[in-house]
């Protein structure tokens, strides 16, 4: 599945689980996952079933219940998630961008501890805002002003230019107009492109046709289950019904 089958898988997950303890419900069964470099994995499955708390928890925004999470290989320790989350980056639906410009947004994230070693680079910032179609000016717009679509472009590339291995995208292009849609589409396809034999993505769609754009394995998701969507996995149809919500 990868060039070099001897590799670890950059991102595996071992019996995780998450439970929302106040209404004692299960939000993820006891679920494996493996991501290989240079896989692109496509998630669907019915509005709360689980897709976002799934991506939250193998990003390790959110404690987990139960399992663990490796990085290569190499089990994440509390110690090492900083590292973790410079390695595996999460894109949420609707971005979170800062009051200020376009620029103000992207060179945000260089004032972190974790990024001290990095600095940011106007002219590849420039260029990853080009391959969105948008142009010098766009830099000093002010964020507050920019529409959905633009605002997903901003917080993708903000993301991008950190160089990440893995993307975690939940619905990066639900609600954004075609046009966006495409140019985010078309950005995560010039990263992936640029080192496939490193990248590996994740990516959430309630759009059948987008997961078979943006995916070579399918998988799906019903009321905290995953399964694997393809012909040769097991059948999606005898997951349980929806949980409640
Ligand atoms: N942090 C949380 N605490 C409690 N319940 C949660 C939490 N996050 C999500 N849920 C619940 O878990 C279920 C799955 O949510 P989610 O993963 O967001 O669904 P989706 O598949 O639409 O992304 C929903 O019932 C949601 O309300
Ligand atoms: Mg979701």
């Amino acid at each position: 599945m990868t060039d070099q089958p001897s590799a670890p898988p950059l991102v595996a997950a071992q019996r995780i689980a998450r439970r929302d303890a106040a209404r004692q419900q299960t939000l993820l069964q006891p679920t494996d996952f493996a991501l290989a470099a240079s896989e692109r994995v496509a998630l669907t499955g019915p509005s709360g079933s689980g897709k976002s708390v799934l991506l939250r928890a193998l990003a390790l925004l959110d404690p987990l219940d139960g399992g663990r999470i490796e990085w290569r290989g190499r089990p994440v320790t509390r110690a090492r998630i900083p590292t973790f989350r410079r390695h595996v980056a999460y894109l949420r639906q609707r971005p979170a961008l800062l009051d200020g410009t376009v620029e103000d947004n992207l060179r945000y994230p260089y004032s972190l501890a974790v990024y001290r070693d990095v600095s940011f680079d106007a002219g590849r910032a420039r260029a990853l805002l080009a391959g969105a179609g948008r142009g010098e000016a766009f830099l000093a717009r002010d964020a507050s002003e920019l529409s959905g679509g633009e605002a997903q472009i901003v917080a993708l590339v903000r993301v991008l230019q950190l160089d990440p291995d893995v993307l975690l995208l939940d619905e990066p292009t639900a609600s954004l107009d075609p046009e966006s849609a495409r140019a985010i589409e078309a950005l995560v396809a010039a990263w992936f492109e640029r080192d496939r034999a490193a990248h590996a993505t994740v990516w959430v769609s309630h759009d059948p046709a987008q997961a078979l754009r943006v995916g070579t394995r399918q998988w799906t998701m019903h009321a905290g289950v995953l399964a694997n969507a393809s012909p040769s996995g097991p059948p999606a149809a005898t997951a349980p019904r929806e949980a409640a919500r």
